[in-house]
């Protein structure tokens, strides 16, 4: 049976587990949620590499065989230095997914909510970087989005008016395709989708990594299938948040 560790800044990376659960639904999982210092979003490199470094030491401690960094912004701010310092550790990390919108987009616009690390982070514009000649791509940052997840509004008005503001911007450049950058995004995104409406793709890349743990765990011949399926959930902070959205799955 495998352990697999996963963390976000809060609740979000549950959107992360929640695929992975499908592909793998024996195993041991240990999901840390870093709520006392949660959003990342707006904190420094060096800080989110410390706190990448104390959770990777904690999730190794629980017998972790691998670990999703199921947080976009840890992992443009963080993976490259896990890596380093934890050589044999195999880490999963969340990337927006530009390349799957560049690719089917037909208005030739496409739109990516993230946070400002995430947009700002050179992981992020280098990926940017080779599909930018093809199509136009657009950014916002999802203003209020981690904020509503993380005191459980996923619907109503004002989960609305939240998603609208960071949205309408992206519609109105014609992008067809929206990227969901920030894993605490794909739980407003019948919210995202009703206010998009139709004609507009909602792009989560949570199953992909899913397939790419899965792909991992094989590599390294990590047993799998054997069970019983258990999940520890731990919090820095407050854990009812985290209590809360994983109710809901
Ligand atoms: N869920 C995280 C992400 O994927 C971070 C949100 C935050 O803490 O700002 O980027």
């Amino acid at each position: 049976m495998a352990t697999i560790g996963i963390f976000d800044s809060g609740s979000g990376g549950l959107s992360v587990y929640r695929e992975i659960v499908k592909l793998l639904p024996y195993e041991r999982y240990v999901y840390y949620a870093d709520n006392a210092h949660c959003p990342y979003g707006e904190k420094t490199v060096s800080f989110i590499q410390d706190r990448a470094r104390t959770i990777t030491d904690l999730l190794l401690g629980k017998g972790a065989d691998i670990i999703v960094v199921a947080c976009n912004t840890a992992t443009a701010a963080a993976i490259a230095t896990l890596r380093e310092g934890y050589p044999d550790v195999p880490f999963v990390g969340m990337e927006p997914a530009v390349k799957p919108a560049a690719l089917d987009t037909k208005t030739g616009v496409i739109g990516v909510l993230a946070t400002a690390g995430t947009l700002k982070a050179s992981k992020y514009l280098k990926t940017k970087g080779r599909f930018e000649d093809d199509v136009h791509i657009v950014e916002h940052v999802g203003e209020g989005f981690v904020e509503l997840v993380e005191n459980g509004i996923l619907d109503g008005p004002e989960a609305y008016a939240t998603v609208k503001a960071s949205l309408q911007p992206l519609l109105d450049a014609g992008a067809d395709r929206i990227v969901l950058g920030c894993t605490h995004y794909p739980f407003l995104r019948p919210v995202v989708e009703a206010v998009a409406g139709p004609g507009v793709q909602v792009i989560d890349p949570a199953p992909a990594v899913a397939r790419q743990t899965v792909r991992l765990l094989e590599k390294d011949c990590v047993p799998l299938d054997e069970g019983p399926f258990g999940i520890e959930l731990l919090s820095s902070g407050d854990p009812e948040s985290l209590h809360r959205i994983f109710a809901l799955l």
